[in-house]
């Protein structure tokens, strides 16, 4: 693991950021089917709505929802390269390069804080929760998406070119560091079970809302593709909400 870097590092490596946007931006790109479409239906409207989006790389995600009505959107990550790619700010739009392990919300500023695929990048969620927690106005919601801990738990052995059909789930219950060699790179990866991410949430005071897990969808995907993404589940989709009585108050809890 000697040349693994941490996700707030990756993305500016040479060559990294680019690779990903390539990849990211292809036409059905899994992301595209199987994490946005259940992002979206846990997030709810979007209309007057005020978004704060934790790892938003590029800021695409902003674009669309201020297209699509929203009252403000503020942008957080940690890769320079990327949020270079990112629209320029306005009223509505802003974006902070910043990373999550040090970076301070403004208070009741959201209505809806997402963070997508990029709480498996840290290797504490404690904190970070609190501060999510302190974003959020009474009532709001934080919807997460991560890259499911059935690939997470053995990335560090997993036979890369044989994705899906050789897939191995191991150490499922030992969380930690995974690295794992991607884009051109090696990136640490962190592992938690559904239940240590479902723990962290309720231990922060935000009450679990709804799960999904990026069930492929019949019409979204060729025959193929639907058969190979039917072996593995590859997200996990988080609502959990702040209640209205609970804004403010401090949890006693620990964290996986
Ligand atoms: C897989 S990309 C996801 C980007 C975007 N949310 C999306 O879904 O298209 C992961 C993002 O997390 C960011 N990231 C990783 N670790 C981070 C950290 N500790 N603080 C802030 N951003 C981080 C990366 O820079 C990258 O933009």
């Amino acid at each position: 693991m000697t040349d693994a870097v941490s996700g707030d590092t990756f993305y500016d490596l040479p060559g990294v950021s680019e690779e990903y946007l390539r990849r990211r931006s292809q036409t059905g790109h899994p992301n595209d089917l199987m994490e946005e479409p259940y992002v979206r239906e846990l997030m709810g409207p979007v209309t007057g709505r005020s978004f704060l989006d934790l790892g938003c790389g590029d800021a695409r995600f902003g674009r669309a929802l201020l297209d699509e009505g929203a009252e403000r959107y503020v942008g957080v990550d940690a890769s320079r390269r990327l949020l270079e790619h990112a629209p320029p700010a306005t009223d509505r739009l802003r974006v902070q390069h910043a990373t999550l392990r040090d970076w301070r919300p403004e208070p009741g500023s959201a209505d809806v804080v997402t963070a997508r695929m990029v709480l498996h990048y840290l290797p504490d969620l404690g904190d970070l929760l609190e501060r999510v927690r302190s974003a959020l106005r009474p009532g709001g919601a934080f919807v997460l998406s991560v890259e499911h801990p059935t690939l997470t738990s053995c990335y560090d052995l997993a036979d890369q070119e044989d994705f899906p059909r050789s897939w191995l789930v191991r150490d499922y219950f030992r969380p930690g560091p995974r690295p794992l060699h991607w884009l051109g790179g090696t990136v640490v990866k962190h592992h938690r079970s559904i239940e240590d991410y479902l723990t962290c949430l309720e231990g922060a005071g935000l009450r679990l809302a709804a799960l999904r897990e990026g069930r492929p969808r019949n019409g979204t995907l060729d025959e193929e593709t639907l058969r190979a993404r039917q072996h593995v589940p590859m997200y996990l989709i988080v609502k959990a909400v702040l209640p209205a009585d609970r804004a403010g108050a401090a949890q006693s809890w620990t964290v996986p």
